[in-house]
């Protein structure tokens, strides 16, 4: 299986990936160097664990998983929801988002009524999902809860991860699809080739604007931290907000899961690791299990909601407030 990612126009910087020796995931599994593509990225049928999980070939479109190229209605749609996305997503733009948002004053409701409510909405960038959003979570959640059964946490960063596409929904702002999902990438510094549909960047003001584009940094410094990056505006930052502002008992690696896992440019292919602190280190560890279950669960398989949901109900009276402000 292949993955085809649009080709670079600027060729990334290298000696992050060179550095790397092997990489040990905490599931046990290794990702050597040479799994590495062309393009540099980590090919994601690498990522297959050497537990029960079986990663399917194709996604329920009959197409390989991420396949950005590929010739259909729905790549061209995908595409030109990346096009606008690459346009308008600049640094004064989500700073304006983030401040907006993190007011959390628009709606108040539990973990799972946001669950429910998820449902009415379908994810345009996404090129492997044609299903009802509740699925994809609870899809996610079951695989991973199969293969690490005493991380409750992960079951549950797994079950909310996507929640904040409720920002599409006209209580929430109703967001265009650009201002919430698709994978995200660092504003304030340069644009780094190895990002879908890069091309489009070219008519996005901060693409020619000093100030971020001056060295590889732009306005951060080595080791900052990705705490201290301003991220593209989107449904993962987003449900950060909410679940740091509410008080969530969650460990760290589950917020930078939610944080981060459309972050594709770093846990795929390693990318602005130079803003990286030791902390992102670790985290980034959590990432790469859970992002090959967020991706690869997008089959047709079937779950008996009712039958599950006793369980996930527990896990968010464990880690979360009854009412959660949006
Ligand atoms: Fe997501
Ligand atoms: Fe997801």
């Amino acid at each position: 299986m292949t993955i085809l990612v649009e080709k670079p126009e600027v060729v990334a910087k290298v000696e992050d990936q060179n550095e790397t020796s092997d990489l040990v995931l905490d599931g046990g599994f290794v990702v050597s160097k040479d799994v590495a593509g062309n393009d540099g990225c980590v090919k994601p049928e690498a990522l297959v664990s050497n537990n029960e999980f079986i990663t399917p070939e194709i996604n329920a479109f009959g197409q390989t998983f991420r396949e950005y190229n590929a010739e259909s209605e729905r790549q061209k749609g995908v595409e030109e929801f990346y096009r606008l996305n690459h346009i308008h997503q600049t640094y004064d733009f989500v700073k304006k988002m983030r401040e907006e948002y993190r007011k959390l004053n628009r709606v108040e409701m539990s973990i799972w009524e946001c669950c429910e409510l998820l449902n009415e909405v379908v994810d345009d960038s996404d090129p492997d999902l044609d299903e009802p959003q509740i699925e994809h979570l609870l899809q996610t959640a079951e695989a991973i809860r199969k293969d690490y059964p005493d991380e409750d946490w992960l079951h549950l960063t797994a079950l909310i991860h996507d929640l904040g596409k409720v920002l599409l929904l006209p209580s929430f702002g109703g967001l265009p699809q650009w201002a919430v999902v698709g994978d995200t990438h660092p504003v304030g510094c340069p644009f780094d080739g190895s990002i879908v549909h890069h091309k489009y960047f070219k008519d996005n003001p901060d693409y020619n604007n000093a100030k971020y584009n001056s060295s590889k940094y732009g306005i951060y410094a080595h080791g900052i931290g990705l705490e201290n990056v301003l991220m593209s505006w989107g449904h993962d930052d987003y449900m950060y907000l909410v679940a740091k502002e509410n008080g969530t008992t969650l460990p760290q690696a589950g917020l930078f899961i939610i944080r981060y896992h459309s972050f594709y440019p770093l846990h795929k292919c390693g990318v602005y690791k130079h803003l990286m602190n030791k902390e992102d280190e670790d985290n980034l560890k959590w990432l790469k299990i859970f992002n090959k279950y967020d991706l690869y669960s997008k089959s047709k398989v079937r779950l008996d909601v009712e039958k599950v949901k006793p369980y996930y109900l527990s896990l968010i009276e464990k880690y979360f407030p009854a009412k959660l402000k949006w």
